[in-house]
């Protein structure tokens, strides 16, 4: 624990008056540098769990602790966090440098040693020679720029930022993951941000840690939630999929009633019941209907055309299943076509076993 720059234990927080807690019994931590996404659907506890970390919320129960030590009782202003929002929240008549800088005023640094980290700051968010300017007269993701730097001047314990891309336009939020991701790395400043977007998460955090109802369901790399969910849960909130609940009979084969046998890499035993899962990814798809292995023919029911990739919903056997071809693929299958879907073993997905 003592490597642990951040250590999140047990923590439980029901607001009052409410049936049932918001954040229930959550544990995690965070090497030093990391930056680690809370991700999970609308009212799942994130921001709370972020205010908690911050010293906004006080919580019902656990332990927040840095580098070992329990801050929970400290004040807020004693915590030195880092906080950013989804509105960007810059005092408006005030310059974008006066914004950076309000930081430090509190903190009493002199006013050489102010100005030179403020403009330290503002290079580092790519604001140079704008500080200036009022908030409102620079662009959306100026703003979240700025804003991240007001967090980053005060050389901050741990940088927190809740949804701070929600309010871009699609192409900046783009821009913006890889920028706020290289500011994080360079500053070597331990981040946890919240959003509800997986690709968001996937691409911009070191590890995931996902939740639903106050719940931590799942925490790994991106790789790791991606291809190796535990849950039904966490496997759907990531990316599409097709589930099966099948019954192994022998190791690594297990039957799909009305869909047939299916052989997959995971530690079941023989006679249990497993969940497990193909991403639409995961499915070649070839015309005309043949059998094996790991192969399922049907018939295409409904094709949509995303650009890049098709996909379509096949009907075997009593199932439907999506699978998303590449359209630079070569084929292109049409509703009605006959087509064969198959899935090497490793690419199926074995969720757990059920009980
Ligand atoms: N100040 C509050 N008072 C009472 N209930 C709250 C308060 N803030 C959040 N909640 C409730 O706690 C749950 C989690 O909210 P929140 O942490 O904001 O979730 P998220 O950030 O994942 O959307 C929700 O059901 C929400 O309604
Ligand atoms: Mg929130």
């Amino acid at each position: 624990m003592a490597d642990h720059h951040v250590n999140i234990d047990s923590l439980v927080k029901t607001y009052p008056g409410a049936q049932k807690p918001s954040v229930d019994l959550v544990s995690f931590s965070l090497p030093r540098g990391e930056m680690l996404a809370l991700l999970g659907p609308s009212g799942c506890g994130k921001t709370t769990i972020l205010r908690m970390i911050a010293g906004l919320v006080a919580p019902t129960s656990g332990a927040i602790r840095l580098d070992g030590r329990d801050i929970s009782s400290i004040a807020v202003y004693k915590r030195n966090m880092g906080m950013v929002f989804q509105a960007y929240a810059l005092f408006p008549h005030m310059t974008i440098a006066e914004n950076i800088s309000f930081g430090l005023e509190m903190r009493k640094v002199g006013k050489a040693e102010r100005d030179e980290r403020v403009n330290r700051a503002l290079d580092l968010v790519k604001l140079t020679g704008l500080g200036n300017r009022k908030a409102t007269q620079l662009s959306g993701g100026q703003q979240q720029r700025a804003a991240i730097a007001r967090s980053l001047v005060i050389e901050p314990e741990l940088l927190l930022l809740d949804e701070p891309l929600s309010n871009l336009d699609a192409k900046l939020r783009d821009e913006m993951r890889d920028e706020i991701r290289e500011i994080q790395a360079r500053t070597g400043v331990t981040a946890i941000f919240v959003t509800h977007d997986q690709d968001e998460a996937l691409s911009m955090a070191d590890r995931l840690a996902v939740m639903s109802n106050g719940k931590l369901e799942q925490i790994g790399t991106p790789r790791e939630i991606f291809d190796r969910p535990q849950t039904d849960f966490v496997a759907s909130f990531i990316g599409a999929g097709n589930f099966y609940t099948a019954k192994v009979v022998e190791p690594g084969l297990a039957i799909v009633e009305g869909l047939g046998p299916l052989r997959f890499v995971g530690d079941a035993p023989v006679r249990s019941t497993v969940r497990l899962m193909i991403r639409p990814h995961r499915l070649a798809v070839a015309l005309g209907r043949a059998e094996g292995i790991n192969c399922f023919a049907g018939t295409v029911e409904h094709v949509v055309y995303r650009g890049q990739i098709l996909t379509l919903t096949v009907r075997s056997g009593n199932y439907r299943l999506q699978a998303d071809l590449l359209t630079h693929a070569g084929i292109l299958p049409e509703k009605g076509s006959e087509v064969t879907l198959s899935v090497a073993p490793q690419d199926v997905t074995f969720i757990g076993q059920v009980v």
